[in-house]
């Protein structure tokens, strides 16, 4: 365990200062992506509420500061961003995600704000239903259909880029290949492929049989079967297809979402059931308790329910906020809980040195996976819930995901079970460990002396978002590393020339006696050794971003490697400008600090990374192997509002702020809250006063609710 899980943020969001915003915003940026990743390839490492806490920690302080929203930041996306591999697909319509919740106040809370933002729901006697289904745990997939054709099968990917799993989606029998002639032209259906309990009980003894490792869950099952490179395997598979929504379609086909259900199961989709139409908080807890009392013979793994606006004009009209409709909400089941003890508490070191306390647990089964390790985050969280080695303590899991310690069970604790004290030392290279002023964690202040450290950057470096050299495992990287053979980041060029059998390279006089070569080595063979060398020649070149994202700097997670390469297209240019900023009153030093998503404490991070003579020698080393690709620009879509600068006022009688605010949002537009030089358009509404005054001084334009509403039509598509 190596990375940090998870995160505790003991400062509440009012409370924040911008410096900390910043660096929260940077954090939460490259953990999410870091959670997102793992997710997709079914290995989470954290719970879903403990992910929704982090997305929730990012809105959150993007709302209260929203000038520090990076341009990549988690909440403008959804998920991963898929590896190569499978040919990609750009979603027509983005796949979403949804928002998850608890509780029944939050569910109330989620239709108090469908109220507050269409007009003709303010009025609480007005009422409006929603369709409830079960939230099935597989994969979302979206099947695309030109003249009643399945054409395309795509997975969600990051939302709006997915993998083209075709070949995959054509083997599984719940999916309709073609559609009766009363469907629409085009539909891109969206929905679930997953596996049922049984299935996946005979799935993973078959995997017994033959010597395979076993899914840990039906959801993981279906991912893994689903993203399979040969379709025959998918073939063999027992995956299955709920429908549930839509992406693009050619025309309206319905207009509530009750309705829709009927016309898929009319053309042959297969649909989550239980469900209810549902029109109040009421209803809502009656079909929330009886699905919940059914879920263990459903024969389907469910992690909750989702409650859908059935009016599909209401739907359109309520729009999506960051990556989730808002006309939508899953609520999900409690976490599945074990009682165990803490056998002991270890401490792991991450790549900027971080200590973080780890709880080695006895292992228990919590909702069918043996559990034995759990992150105790740091030493904060250990004081304030009195973790102490030997205790017996409640872990959960919610879904699929990796473990949390709750709390202790006090009254079972050992009369001589001491607190836990911190090490004030680093397990691994001995050197003072260190705890900043209003910092959670401790860190190891050996920097690349700190063997740990040096281990987890070469980790970094070679893994999946940066140099991505497949074959090169985590358990490769310590052996050589410990053997001496990889000790910086450059020395994995050299691993061939090292490694290869000696006669190859006595040929061009070269002599390796020193190492034994890698396909002598136990595990290794002939063509697993050549396949890791071809592996490492393939990232010989490699894009800027990825490479900047390589170098490990501190708070400079993949985000914003993007940022920077986006700014700075090469790595020459990159380098020159750094340089240059070193001084902070230069020109440059203020562009890096302005690049939308950096600020200050992230500019200082980078200036310092590249002031360490060290770090140079390696870049240097680096690149001498390597050549660095400019960054790409993606052609994203743009409207008449995008970028714009647009400022409401007074009041609007057809619809709320908050709806006119989102829909100029989803043109592109920024909508501040006052006129001032930069500002393009101020829409007026009834008794607009000083703003409308103010624009019309500095001359800018003036418009109507209606004429906003005419410019808004032509500018959507
Ligand atoms: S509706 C705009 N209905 O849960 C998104 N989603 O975390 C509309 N899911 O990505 C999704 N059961 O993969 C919907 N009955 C259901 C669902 C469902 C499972 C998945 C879906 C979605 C994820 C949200």
């Amino acid at each position: 365990m190596t990375k940090n899980r998870s995160k505790n943020f003991d400062i509440k969001v009012d409370k924040l200062t911008e410096k900390q915003a910043v660096k929260e915003l940077t954090e939460l940026a490259e953990l999410i992506a870091h959670h997102d990743l793992l997710y997709e390839e079914a290995r989470p490492e954290i719970t879903d509420a403990e992910y929704d806490e982090l997305r929730r920690r990012n809105e959150e302080i993007e709302a209260r500061f929203p000038h520090l929203i990076r341009s990549d930041s988690p909440s403008k996306r959804v998920g991963y961003i898929p590896p190569s591999g499978f040919k990609k697909v750009r979603h027509s319509v983005p796949m979403l995600s949804l928002t998850f919740v608890y509780t029944f106040e939050k569910v109330s809370d989620f239709i108090d704000d469908i109220r507050h933002f269409i007009i003709d729901l303010k009025d609480t006697s007005v009422q409006f239903d929603f369709v409830a289904e079960p939230k099935i745990d597989g994969v979302s997939c979206s099947l695309r259909y030109e003249n009643h054709r399945l054409i395309q099968a795509a997975t969600r990917g990051d939302g709006q880029v997915g993998e083209d799993v075709t070949a995959n989606a054509m083997t599984i029998d719940d999916i309709p290949k073609i559609l009766p002639p009363d469907s629409p032209n085009l539909i891109e259906m969206r929905g679930e492929v997953y596996m049922t309990d049984d299935d996946f009980i005979q799935l993973n003894k078959q995997q017994e049989r033959s010597g395979e490792r076993n899914f840990a869950n039906p959801r993981n099952a279906a991912a893994g079967s689903l993203r399979q490179l040969d379709a025959k395997i998918t073939a063999s598979r027992p995956l299955r297809f709920f429908a549930y929504a839509w992406g693009e379609v050619s025309h309206p086909f319905a207009k509530t979402q009750w309705e829709a259900r009927d016309c898929l199961v009319s053309w042959g989709f297969k649909l989550n059931e239980p469900s209810c139409l549902v029109r109040n908080l009421d209803e809502i807890k009656g079909y929330y308790e009886e699905v919940e009392s059914k879920r263990s013979r459903l024969g389907f793994s469910i992690d909750g329910v989702v409650y859908k606006v059935n009016r599909l004009d209401l739907q359109e009209r309520l729009g999506f906020k960051n990556r989730s409709p808002r006309w939508a909400i899953a609520h999900k089941f409690s976490p599945e809980k074990a009682q165990t003890h803490i056998k002991s508490i270890s401490i792991s070191v991450g790549r900027m040195g971080t200590l973080t306390p780890i709880a080695e647990l006895e292992p228990v089964n919590v909702g069918g996976v043996l559990v034995s390790r759990a992150t105790l985050h740091n030493q904060d969280e250990i004081e304030r819930k009195d973790f102490r080695v030997g205790d017996l303590i409640i872990v959960q899991r919610a879904g699929d995901v990796i473990p949390q310690v709750v709390s202790v069970i006090i009254d079972k604790r050992s009369p001589d079970a001491e607190p836990f004290e911190f090490p004030a030392r680093c397990p691994s290279c001995n050197s003072k460990a260190v705890r900043q002023l209003g910092e959670a964690d401790w860190i190891c202040t050996a920097s690349l002396k700190c063997p740990a450290q040096s281990l987890e950057r070469l980790i970094h470096f070679a893994s999946r978002n940066a140099f991505d050299i497949e074959g090169l495992a985590e358990q490769n990287i310590k052996t050589f590393f410990n053997e001496g053979l990889l000790k910086s980041p450059a020395d994995i060029f050299h691993l061939e020339e090292k490694l290869a059998p000696p006669d190859i390279f006595n040929l061009t006089g070269r002599k390796n006696k020193e190492f034994l070569p890698l396909q002598e080595r136990e595990g290794w063979g002939p063509v697993s050794a050549n396949k890791l060398f071809e592996a490492i020649r393939k990232r010989k070149k490699i894009s800027l971003d990825r490479f900047i994202y390589a170098l490990g700097i501190n708070q400079v997670g993949e985000a914003t490697a993007k940022l920077l390469a986006r700014s700075y297209s090469s790595l020459t240019e990159f380098r020159k400008k750094i340089d240059a900023a070193q001084n902070h009153k230069s020109k440059e030093y203020e562009h890096l600090k302005n690049i939308n998503g950096i600020g200050p404490i992230v500019a200082d991070k980078i200036v310092t990374f590249f002031a360490d003579p060290h770090n140079i020698s390696v870049l240097n080393d680096i690149i001498s192997q390597v050549e660095v690709t400019d960054f790409e620009v993606s052609h994203t879509q743009t409207s008449q509002l995008t970028g714009k600068t647009i400022v409401f006022t007074g009041t609007l009688e057809k619809i709320t702020r908050s709806e006119a605010k989102a829909k100029a949002e989803s043109l592109g537009a920024i909508v501040v809250g006052d006129v001032s030089g930069k500002t393009d358009y101020v829409i007026a509404g009834q008794s607009a006063g000083s703003k409308a005054k103010k624009a019309k001084d500095l001359a800018i334009p003036v418009l109507t609710e209606a004429e906003w509403f005419k410019m808004i039509e032509k500018t959507s598509r």
